[in-house]
C-alpha cells in the first residue's frame, strides 16, 4: 500500500508521514526531499533558476516513478502536487494508493508559515503576517477543490503528531 499524505504547506506532511511510517514499519519518502536529491538542487534554488513549471514536472516525474515501486510507502506530498493537471483524479483511482488530506485552519498555517517564509518560494516575497493569512485564504481556496477529493481528510489543528497518526491508524486498519 501506498499512503499519500497532502495538504497545504505547513500541514506537518512530512513530520506525520516520518511518524506514521515507522508505526506502520513503511518506508518514508518526503517528495520535496526526492525532487531535491533528484536535481541536486535546493526547492528555492529550482524555482529561481529553472522556474516552477520546470519544478511541476520533475515533481510529477519523481511521483509518477516512487509509484512505481512495489514496497508498501508513506508520501509526504508537496502542497501543490495534486493541484495540477488530473493527478489528483489519478491518484484517487490508483489501486493501492490512499491519499489523507491533513487540513488545517488558516491561522494555524499562518503562525508556522510566518517564520519559514524565506526557503519557501511561494511565500517567499511576504514579510507581513497579515498579508500572508490573506495569501493562504485565498491560495488554500483555489487548492481545495483537489484536496477535497482525497480519500480521508484529517483536521490537524492543535493535535499532537502521535494523536494524528493514530487517527490514521485507526482509519486505515
Ligand atoms: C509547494 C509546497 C512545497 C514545495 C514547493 C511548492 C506548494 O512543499 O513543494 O515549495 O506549491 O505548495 P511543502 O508543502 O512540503 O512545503
Amino acid at each position: 500500500m501506498k499512503i499519500l499524505l497532502l495538504g497545504y504547506m505547513g500541514s506537518g506532511k512530512s513530520v506525520v508521514a516520518k511518524q506514521l511510517s515507522k508505526a506502520l514499519q513503511y518506508s518514508f519518502v518526503d517528495l520535496d526531499t526526492a525532487i531535491v536529491e533528484d536535481q541536486n538542487q535546493s526547492i528555492a534554488q529550482l524555482f529561481k533558476t529553472k522556474g516552477e513549471l520546470y519544478f511541476r514536472s520533475k515533481e510529477r516525474l519523481v511521483l509518477d516513478s516512487l509509484l512505481e515501486g512495489s514496497e508498501n510507502l508513506v508520501l509526504a506530498l508537496g502542497g501543490g502536487t495534486p493541484c495540477y493537471g488530473d493527478l489528483m483524479q489519478k491518484l484517487t483511482h490508483t489501486p493501492g494508493v490512499i491519499t489523507i488530506y491533513l487540513g488545517a485552519e488558516i491561522d494555524t498555517l499562518t503562525n508556522r508559515l510566518f517564520s519559514q517564509m524565506h526557503t519557501r518560494p511561494l511565500i517567499s516575497h511576504i514579510s507581513d503576517k497579515e498579508v500572508l493569512s490573506d495569501f493562504i485564504r485565498k491560495h488554500l481556496f483555489e487548492r481545495n477543490f483537489y484536496y477535497q477529493q482525497a480519500h480521508y481528510k484529517i483536521k490537524v489543528d492543535q493535535k499532537p503528531v502521535q494523536e494524528i497518526v493514530r487517527e490514521i491508524v485507526a482509519l486505515l486498519f
